[in-house]
């Protein structure tokens, strides 16, 4: 894929619905009783390797477009697949699934592509065989066989990362259990690092009994989550948001090219995964938030972003770390490349998981910025890069949608043509990604 530089993008946006919130609501609505509708169900191939794990669990599914129809088979009454299970390139499918899987009363095999079958599984396998489940693995990755019993133990878990995945997988776990599960945060059992929570949102919305302790400091601080292993789940119709994560690539392209504007419709803002708003009117991006309302409950509203606003940066630092990081961890890649277009340049500390996703993403940045002559520093758990003018070069995606979807942003800072090998593994999150730019660019 060849991207020019641009001078500036406008139009209004509808991006397609939030991936980790679709995977979300296909696999409690298949756990569900009843049926019911998912709208604006994500178009990734990563919720379709879901929707096909499920398939072959025997869940009966219906896909128009964008409007998913399931039936639930209740919490327990999957069938023994025919065959292994494909959860593609996703993380989010293999961790949640092993949790349903963990509380059947049957053998299953988890299998993922070459990247996902390199990334590390011991972190839901430990949780997962405190419950009771027995599970072999290739030395803690994929192909995973899970030896499944109902009921499992109820336990409390402190998490060693601060990871929605695990956290899911625990508590979708605990749906399957006599007693009440949960799960803490690493440090002094005090407060969990502030991970994404659509998982237990979402067992709200269908009736299940769960607890969220958000502590003193307010809602961002997460204590602790408990589900009740009797809970039912209720089928309910399910309206999924625009993905953040999407909209991410746009709020950076129009915010760094003075004269953009841009809507975005309908964007989830659920406050574990907003921070990238707030990070980029830090650095002097103007966003206007409105029309905020709450869907399937979770937060929405509508975006306005401008280009370059000649008001001074509200910023205080320019290095980001801590709990904020597992916020917005999925728009660290295009942080990076936004890094490059301010006065202060940006450091990133703290986000040592990034080496741990598609690709390794720290080493996967740096590498693609330093072809495009950017200042960037790496460190093991980060980088430093500095504001920089950017030259057109071949870069590579390492097979990574998201790598892939912020050099197209940086190819359109730079200067002359940027080459992205393997651009095409954008359809892993964002199929529509280049189609969408290109309508935007002016
Ligand atoms: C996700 C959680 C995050 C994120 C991933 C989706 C989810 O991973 O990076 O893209 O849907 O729960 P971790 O939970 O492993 O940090």
């Amino acid at each position: 894929m060849k991207i020019k530089s641009a001078n500036l993008i406008k139009g209004e946006l509808n991006l397609p619905g939030d991936k980790s919130i679709s995977h979300r609501a296909a696999m409690l609505l298949a756990m569900a009783e009843g049926e019911a509708k998912i709208e604006n169900f994500s178009t990734s191939e990563d919720c379709t390797s879901t929707l096909n794990c499920l398939q072959n669990l025997g869940v009966e599914i219906k896909r128009n477009d964008t409007d998913v129809f399931i039936r639930g088979v209740g919490k327990k009454g999957f069938a023994k697949p025919e065959k292994e299970l494909d959860c593609g390139n996703s993380g989010t499918t293999m961790r949640l699934l092993a949790g349903i899987l963990s509380g059947q009363n049957f053998a299953s095999i988890l299998i993922g592509d070459e990247s996902l079958q390199k990334r590390p599984m011991e972190r839901i396998i430990k949780p997962l065989q405190l419950m009771g489940a027995k599970i072999e693995s290739d030395d803690g990755t994929a192909p995973l066989t899970i030896h499944g019993k109902n009921p499992l133990k109820a336990i409390e878990y402190i998490l060693p990362i601060a990871s929605a995945q695990v956290k899911s997988c625990v508590l979708l776990a605990g749906l399957n259990t006599d007693g009440t599960t949960k799960v803490l945060n690493p440090e002094s059992k005090k407060r969990l690092s502030p991970s994404r929570n659509h998982t237990e949102l979402m067992f709200k919305h269908l009736g299940a009994e769960i607890t969220e302790d958000f502590g003193e400091t307010g809602k961002f601080f997460i204590h602790e989550a408990s589900v009740q292993g009797n809970s039912k789940l209720r089928a309910k119709n399910i309206k999924i948001p625009a993905d953040i994560s999407s909209a991410s690539f746009f709020l950076v392209a129009a915010g760094c090219l003075e004269g953009s504007e841009i809507i975005i419709k309908d964007v989830g803002l659920n406050i574990t995964r907003s921070a990238i708003i707030e990070i980029l009117q830090g650095f002097g991006v103007k966003i206007e938030i409105f029309n905020k309302r709450e869907i399937s409950n979770e937060i929405i509203g509508d975006l306005r972003v401008f280009g370059k606003d000649k008001s001074k940066p509200k910023v205080l630092s320019n290095k980001i770390e801590g709990d904020i990081i597992a916020n917005l961890i999925d728009e660290i890649p295009v942080l990076a490349v936004f890094g490059t277009q301010i006065e202060s340049g940006l450091e990133i500390r703290g986000a040592e998981e990034l080496r741990a996703k598609e690709s390794d993403r720290i080493s996967a940045v740096v590498e693609n910025l330093r072809k495009m002559d950017a200042n960037i520093q790496e460190f093991p758990d980060g980088f430093r890069v500095e504001k920089s003018e950017l030259k057109g070069a071949k870069v590579d995606s390492y097979g990574d949608h998201r790598i892939a979807m912020a050099f197209a942003i940086a190819g359109l800072f730079a200067k002359g043509e940027t080459e992205i090998i393997n651009a095409d593994c954008a359809k892993v999150s964002f199929p529509e990604f280049f189609q969408v730019l290109q309508n935007v660019i002016r």
